[in-house]
């Protein structure tokens, strides 16, 4: 049975998550591996269908997700989570409960967040018609040790995914490419 782990995405709303998330689903696909995505915006319209953004309802959110995740990976799948999981306690929980869990950060400032603002939500929580907006009136606890940090409001989606598969290439996660991805 290949290898499965759980690559965990954290980062605020519109930092990329998602979109790095699929494309290393089609990654991933393309290589052979079995993959499943658990999506945030997804997972809160059937299993965690009902929650909304108190703390609690939150982490009640991630402690699904990073269950699924868990039972997923240990039968060989990869698993992607892509959800805010803005509180450290409950990721680093996650994190001890799973055999290969590899955090990795997309980081980008909010004021760039609010400036693309892709779903006009940033704007509604800066006016405040979004009371607990992660970034801008909630917190988000920014991993201390994330094992791979992307920097998307820098790095083109293409530079971000090669930080992330060259590190599962490295630690052992995945085979190694044959063809050279970029000259890496
Ligand atoms: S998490 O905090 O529980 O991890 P999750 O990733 O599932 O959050 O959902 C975040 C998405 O919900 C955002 O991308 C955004 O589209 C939407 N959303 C709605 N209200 C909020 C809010 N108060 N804070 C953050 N995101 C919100």
């Amino acid at each position: 049975m290949p290898k499965g782990f759980t690559l965990w995405f954290t980062g605020l709303s519109g930092a990329g998550k998602s979109t790095l998330a699929n494309r290393l689903v089609e990654e991933f696909r393309s290589r052979s591996y079995n993959v499943e995505l658990l999506d945030g915006d997804e997972v809160r319209t059937n299993l965690s269908k009902g929650l909304g953004f108190s703390k609690e309802d939150r982490d009640t959110n991630i402690r699904r997700i990073g269950y699924v995740a868990k039972l997923l990976s240990r039968n060989g799948v990869i698993a992607i989570t892509a959800a805010i999981s803005p509180y450290r306690d409950v990721r680093d929980e996650i994190r001890a409960q799973t055999p290969s869990f590899v955090e990795v950060y997309a980081e980008c400032p909010v004021a760039k967040l609010a400036e693309r603002d892709v779903k006009g939500l940033y704007k509604k929580a800066l006016a405040g018609e979004i009371k607990n907006f992660t970034g801008v009136s909630d917190p988000y606890e920014a991993p201390v040790n994330p094992e791979v940090s992307v920097r998307t409001d820098r790095e083109t989606v293409e530079e971000s995914l090669d930080k992330i598969l060259s590190y599962l290439e490295e630690k052992g996660f995945i085979e190694a490419e044959a063809s050279c991805r970029s000259g890496l």
